[in-house]
């Protein structure tokens, strides 16, 4: 059979919400979920619409598709018709939809999301994994890319998807225009299809800008997004994907329709008819996702800072709300106390210190690499009220520091725990 590990977030997740139900105080930084309330108009809408019952179009309602791909147009300065949109229950399915249907194996960076691979061995793929390297700010290198590739059809594969994701999980960085315009070239020539993940592309921190490879390779880039991160929305399941024009669009379209159509059928009714209005470009709603973008950039930003001036570095967070920290200069000390790989370091945290992390190795990395993946969307936002209150207290209180001494006490414990396993690293 073809089955993947369980996903190490969602465990993570489970692991820490049993401990919590079982009395233990764990600070979470294991798992990406945005923590913010519905939006109140979004929220009557779901209501108003609880009696939606039918089955709806695989491909989603007329409307919609027309609605995102006006949004979309919009957001990312380019020309798209409904009939290039999708929608699925979250990304996942149209990620998985999507692989399926083009006939080819993966390259995939490392580090890069938890699910890409375990989606491709679903589907039977094999993944050829090209280093992003830290010293490079994690932009891909062509001529790195392009031997994983090589060597890839030289061993009888046939890589034909290539992966992007910016902003990124696990690293919190954004491509560069630069990076964009060299691999569109370079997928060209080799005609392999980009599926470009885009959910976090409302999510950028002040005076970075989300671009699209898309701008420069139309013909065979898949853009995928949804509402789970700038909308804080992950339960409700809803993703939506932009295929290319043309008869490269429409035959993917048909493909989709079929695989959905066997699994799933369709998003649920009162979702499709409520994402209609959370892509409308509704005003309240906007300023809405602005408001929870800019306070994931202060939270992310502040404990950058905090971490650094720890001497522990991490790519500056431009993006999403990931630090992706590596203890790598530490490894004769860490080695001392018995840590070598980075799933010991992050249990050592987990059992020494109560702090979830995610090993980068369940992104790919290699695991002496001692990296880890540090979600910041759940600290001081663990249950509704108290991410009511972070909202509430920006409301208050704007000035980033002020904001964050005075309404983020569990940040404050995570900073000083971190301090006190340097420290003790160092002794
Ligand atoms: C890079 C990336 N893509 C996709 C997803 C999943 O999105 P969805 O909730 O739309 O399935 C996540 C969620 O963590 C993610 O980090």
């Amino acid at each position: 059979m073809n089955s993947p590990k369980a996903s190490p977030t969602l465990v993570i997740n489970e692991k820490v919400n049993a401990m919590w139900a079982s009395g233990q105080d764990i600070i979470h930084l294991g798992f990406g979920e945005s923590r913010f309330p519905v939006h109140s108009v979004l929220a009557c809408t779901f209501q108003e619409n609880s009696m939606q019952r039918s089955y709806l179009p695989s491909l989603g309602i007329p409307e919609l598709r027309e609605t995102i791909a006006n949004y979309y147009s919009d957001k990312l300065g380019l020309t798209f018709d409904g009939s290039q949109v999708i929608v699925g229950v979250g990304s996942k399915s149209l990620l998985y939809a999507m692989i399926q249907s083009i006939d080819g194996d993966l390259l995939l960076s490392k580090p890069s999301w938890v699910s890409y691979s375990s989606i491709a061995t679903l589907t039977g793929r094999s993944v050829h994994r090209f280093e992003l390297d830290a010293d490079q700010d994690y932009q891909i290198n062509i001529q790195t890319l392009d031997s994983v590739y090589q060597e890839a059809i030289e061993s009888g594969r046939n890589p034909k998807i290539l992966i992007l994701n910016s902003p990124s999980n696990p690293v919190g960085n954004i491509s560069s225009e630069e990076e964009l315009k060299s691999v569109a070239q370079w997928a060209k020539e080799k005609d392999i299809y980009i599926l470009s993940d885009e959910i976090y592309s409302l999510v950028t921190h002040d005076g970075f800008t989300h671009h699209t490879i898309a701008e420069y390779y139309p013909e065979k880039t898949i853009i995928f997004g949804g509402l789970s991160k700038h909308l804080s929305l992950g339960g409700w399941r809803f993703g939506m994907a932009i295929v290319p024009k043309g008869d490269e669009g429409k035959s993917l379209i048909q493909s989709f329709q079929s695989i959905a159509g066997s699994i799933w059928s369709c998003v649920p009714g009162p979702i499709q008819y409520t994402a209609i209005l959370a892509y409308s470009g509704n005003r309240n709603i906007d300023d809405y996702i602005k408001t929870c973008t800019k306070i994931h950039g202060i939270r992310t930003h502040y404990i950058h800072g905090k971490l650094s001036s720890m001497e522990l570095t991490s790519p500056k967070p431009r993006g999403a709300f990931y630090i992706y920290p590596s203890f790598k200069k530490w490894s004769i000390k860490l080695g001392e106390m018995g840590i070598t790989t980075c799933e010991e370091l992050s249990t050592y945290l987990l059992d020494h210190y109560s702090i979830a992390t995610l090993p980068g190795s369940a992104f790919g990395d290699d695991t002496n690499n001692l990296c880890l993946r540090l979600s910041t969307s759940f600290l001081d936002m663990e249950t509704d009220d108290q991410a009511q209150k972070i909202l509430d207290a920006y409301s208050e209180e704007n000035d980033p520091k002020l904001f964050m001494e005075k309404h983020h006490p569990r940040t404050s414990l995570f900073l000083e725990k971190m301090r006190k396993f340097i420290a003790e690293i160092n002794e």
